[in-house]
């Protein structure tokens, strides 16, 4: 249930890295190196540093979230704690859980934000509302 999830449950994932003197491999396998079957692939590219992503919670959808170029940050909040997490390596990756607010910025330049994500896009599974989505997960505490 969304509104029980806490930042806690936001983690970063080592991912398997194959280095190599003419350059290094990272393969992410659906279902085992993320705890989630992938359905989704998406990525942010040419944002502005000062561009601000993001602002908002899911309901239902879990997501990996890599740097796969640059850097930037990703502010969590669970309705009570808020932390910060700086993504640099490609071979790392955030997990967010369901019923997390987050909002990305400080965009390195030439940046990609890489995203698995366990559903199809769907607008409904979005809350966009950041009083609101206090007001849900307040509800449980
Ligand atoms: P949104 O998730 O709100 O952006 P942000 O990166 O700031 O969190 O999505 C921005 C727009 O892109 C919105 O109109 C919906 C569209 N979109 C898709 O069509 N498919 C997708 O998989 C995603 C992530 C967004």
């Amino acid at each position: 249930m969304f509104e029980n999830t806490t930042i806690e449950d936001c983690r970063l994932l080592q991912l398997p890295n194959v280095e190599m003197e003419r350059g290094n491999v990272t393969a992410i396998n659906n279902g085992l190196d993320v705890p989630f079957e992938t359905k989704r692939i998406y990525f942010l590219f040419d944002v502005p540093h000062k561009s601000i992503r993001g602002g908002h919670a899911h309901k239902n959808l879990h997501q990996l979230v890599v740097a796969m170029g640059g850097a930037f940050s990703i502010e969590l909040f669970d309705g009570v704690n808020r932390k910060v997490v700086r993504l640099d390596q490609p071979d790392q990756g955030l997990l967010i859980v369901p019923g997390i607010w987050r909002v990305l910025n400080q965009f390195s330049s030439c940046s990609t934000c890489f995203v698995l994500a366990s559903e199809e896009y769907e607008e409904d599974d979005y809350i966009r509302d950041e009083s609101v989505f206090a007001s849900l997960k307040g509800q449980t505490k």
